[in-house]
């Protein structure tokens, strides 16, 4: 089930694979409108609407924008379709129902910034949303909504598409960009930013999916009208991945400021077979862990900060109370463990030692000084991964020994008694 509000609105009202329908529903009209705009006009429309990337790290986009359009020479945007984090869907289902609002979207981007050349890089698993996303892009040059002299204007821009190969790690910037340059998947150290240096190192602007779809809706209702949607943290609005245990699972386009509750109960239809919401992941396996209690939080960034956390790209995973919150951990260290890149000793080592902590607890054999080792460790791995993989990994960690405390005292006492009792 579909709420829909804007980035949503043509999903199963257009034929994806039909340029035609996608311009009879007035698309790439504000692509024309931007092209007549002086470019810093567009950009600073965009700083009014206050949008922040969706990808994850909820980064002002103006500001990349405005640092990026500084920069001179040959110049590369990148949109990153990589979604590899676990219970995401939404830029499957952009790039699945509406390929042409991205585009639209990655033209105004380079237009108000003078880049040449765009590359989407998705993920190889999505071979729907490649092929479609392949076919709309034919479809954009035959129209000339691509190539050379744009619409009969000086702007010429290509856009290749590049295909991830599954690494989880892919869809962190650095790693993307030595991924489309032929290399292994493994982060940079930073600075330079892509901005300045990216892909063949010339300066590259990286944004989600998501973020690109939002710049037409700011262009055609105004910065100042989009930083009225939302609250005071964020503007616009987020697509949330609901799953889990959940009637309605599906893709929500929801204005910033509504609660996580609301999500689910009321979009979400609320848990199956009336059972006890137990806990809720928020944002996918890299994002907080956190009780029923605080499901009145607002879906913002801002107010996320406080649980030392982010929304992330917007996944909802919601477990009832016939889960193992140590099971959960369990799932979330293996991924991490198999998809670190291996390049810094804390993310490459220490998932590790923290895989076997947990399976300690999982087990029934965690004592206390295993519990303040894996305080200490995650924490560690928190501050000083090379990258976000795994400075955001130890999130389920950190927030569970935050807010189910109780629940790893238990599992040491129940340790405890298993040792004594079995041996
Ligand atoms: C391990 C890891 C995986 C990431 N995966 C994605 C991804 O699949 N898609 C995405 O847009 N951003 C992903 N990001 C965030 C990107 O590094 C980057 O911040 C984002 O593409 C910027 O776009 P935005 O400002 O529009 O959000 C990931 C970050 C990390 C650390």
């Amino acid at each position: 089930m579909i709420e829909r509000i804007e980035l949503t609105k043509r999903f199963d009202k257009i034929d994806p694979l039909s340029i035609k329908n996608y311009l009879d529903f007035g698309g790439y009209e504000v692509f024309k409108k931007a092209l007549k705009m002086k470019q810093e006009d567009i950009l600073n429309e965009i700083a009014l609407s206050r949008i922040t990337g969706r990808g994850g790290a909820g980064f002002p986009v103006s500001i990349k924008m405005k640092s990026f359009a500084k920069e001179s020479g040959f110049k590369y945007v990148v949109c990153n379709a990589d979604e590899g984090e676990p219970g995401n869907f939404k830029d499957r289902y952009l790039m699945e129902k509406d390929p042409h609002q991205i585009i639209e979207g990655i033209l105004i981007s380079a237009f108000s910034t003078g880049a040449s050349k765009c590359f989407i890089y998705i993920r190889g698993e999505y071979a729907k949303a490649i092929g479609i996303m392949k076919n709309a892009i034919k479809q954009a040059y035959k129209t000339n909504h691509l190539g050379m002299n744009i619409l009969g204007s000086n702007f010429s821009f290509e856009i290749e598409i590049r295909r991830g190969a599954g690494a989880y790690v892919c869809g962190e910037e650095f790693a993307l960009i030595e991924s489309i340059e032929g290399k292994p998947g493994r982060t940079r150290v930073k600075p330079p930013f892509p901005t300045q240096v990216g892909v063949f190192d010339k300066p590259t602007l990286i944004n989600n999916v998501e973020t690109f779809c939002n710049l037409p809706f700011i262009l055609r209702i105004g910065g100042t009208e989009y930083s009225k949607i939302g609250n005071e943290y964020a503007s616009g609005t987020k697509l949330i991945s609901l799953t889990g245990n959940v009637k309605n699972k599906g893709l929500y386009e929801v204005p910033y400021g509504r609660t996580i509750r609301e999500v689910i109960e009321v979009l979400g239809g609320g848990v199956n077979d009336n059972k006890k919401i137990s806990m809720v992941q928020l944002g996918g396996a890299c994002g907080a862990i956190i009780p029923e209690s605080l499901l009145d939080m607002d879906i913002d960034n801002e107010k996320f900060n406080i649980f030392d956390s982010k929304m992330g790209a917007g996944a909802i995973i919601v477990m009832d109370e016939s889960f193992d919150m140590f099971d959960i951990i369990l799932k979330n260290m293996e991924f991490f463990q198999h998809e670190t890149c291996g390049k810094c000793m804390p993310c490459r080592e220490g998932h590790i030692q923290v895989l076997n902590l947990i399976k300690k607890f999982v087990r029934y054999s965690a004592n206390e000084k295993d519990y303040l080792s894996l305080e200490s460790l995650a924490q560690v791995i928190h501050e000083t991964a090379l990258c976000g993989l795994g400075q955001t990994s130890m999130t389920s960690i950190i927030s569970t020994m935050k807010f189910f405390k109780e629940d790893y005292q238990q599992r040491i006492k129940e340790s405890l008694f298993k040792e004594e009792y079995y041996g």
